[in-house]
């Protein structure tokens, strides 16, 4: 064991399935257009796990899979899975457990962490501390939801924000001075009023009635937590940035939670780093939840220089949020 440990990311994937569901097709389902949605919330499509015989676990096999094969690691050699979800495959028993099962990794154990949008950032820096005590050596962060099986198609405030995917980054002791540095994570329950699902749990089991009152859905009152996330997202990360003396300039990249173009425009203001350093793909995916921060990563991965600041940011219910510091180790 040591002091001197640190965490690095050394790889990463992505997985989103096939079907597109673009703002032109919603607009036949709901009474929409694709210039409000656009104008709104910078979405143009999102991705849609039809399969009814696949849930979460089954996409963040697909990644994992693929990132056990290009660093041609064997599935024996990852020590622990956590899995940022808040559609797990069921609510019991983890999906953390389910993927470490249907990618072979028998030396691992695995848990889920459900921190809504910010369940990526949490678990990150839970398997962070796992590598930095000396007791784990690769550790598997995941992020995946199914948003698709929560949403509420006849909402149109709600369902036209929200897609499926995810994606997974392998935590190793790093070799140099590029790590995870700093982080700051924050959660405040009473925000629950505005973001929640209210059936499916101890308190509202599943009955006639949850299905019948659609209780098992996403509800979301969007207008205000547009302005908690607004003032949250861009109050962390302007956090983050003084307490490490980080100027906009030496911020390479800001990694935002996608949930709403307008949310992250204003984080990028309030931290004065221009659009060019900010990583977006809502415009593809949508809000996929745990999953919009690994995506990202995934995606600008081949943009991103070893020792590049990225400050990784999100909101979401609980409400959550908090930032990351990192810099980028290879
Ligand atoms: O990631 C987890 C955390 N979640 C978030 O960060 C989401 C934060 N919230 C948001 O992104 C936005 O609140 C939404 C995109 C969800 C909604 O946008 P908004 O600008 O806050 O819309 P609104 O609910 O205030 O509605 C404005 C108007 C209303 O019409 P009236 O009452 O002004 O006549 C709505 O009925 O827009 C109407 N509206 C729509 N019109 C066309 C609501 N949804 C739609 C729609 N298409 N899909």
């Amino acid at each position: 064991m040591s002091q001197n440990i640190k965490a690095s990311i050394t790889a990463v994937e992505g997985y989103v399935p096939e079907f597109v569901l673009t703002n032109k097709e919603l607009e036949k389902l709901i009474e929409t257009s694709d210039e409000w949605i656009t104008s709104r919330t910078g979405i143009k499509e999102r991705r849609i796990l039809k399969d009814p015989n696949k849930g979460t676990s089954d996409m963040a096999v697909e990644a994992i899979n693929k990132l056990l094969k290009k660093k041609n690691i064997a599935p024996e050699e990852i020590d622990l899975i956590i899995c940022g979800t808040i559609t797990p495959d069921m609510v019991f028993p983890a999906t953390a457990c389910l993927i470490a099962d249907k990618v072979g990794a028998k030396n691992a154990f695995g848990y889920d962490i459900s921190a809504a949008c910010s369940s990526f950032i949490y678990a990150l820096v839970t398997g962070q501390k796992f590598i930095e005590s000396g007791t784990h050596k690769k550790v598997l962060v995941c992020g995946f939801d199914k948003m698709s099986s929560i949403i509420n198609y006849e909402d149109r405030t709600t369902c036209i924000i929200f897609g499926d995917g995810g994606g997974v980054a392998l935590l190793e002791p790093a070799t140099d001075e590029n790590y995870i540095v700093d982080s700051i994570l924050k959660s405040d329950g009473s925000g629950m009023q505005f973001l929640h699902q209210k059936a499916g749990g101890s308190l509202t089991p599943p009955s006639h009635h949850s299905i019948d009152a659609r209780l098992h859905y996403v509800y979301q009152e969007g207008q205000s937590v547009f302005k908690f996330a607004v003032t949250n997202m861009a109050d962390v990360s302007a956090e983050i940035m003084e307490r490490n003396n980080l100027t906009a300039d030496d911020v390479a990249w800001l990694a935002p939670h996608q949930a709403n173009k307008r949310i992250i425009d204003a984080t990028a203001r309030r931290m004065g780093v221009g659009d060019d350093k900010v990583m977006l793909n809502i415009h593809k995916y949508g809000n996929t939840t745990s999953g919009t921060i690994p995506l990202l990563l995934w995606e600008y991965e081949n943009q991103l220089k070893k020792g590049d600041n990225l400050i990784i940011s999100a909101f979401g219910g609980g409400f959550t949020w908090g930032s990351i510091y990192l810099k980028w180790a290879y």
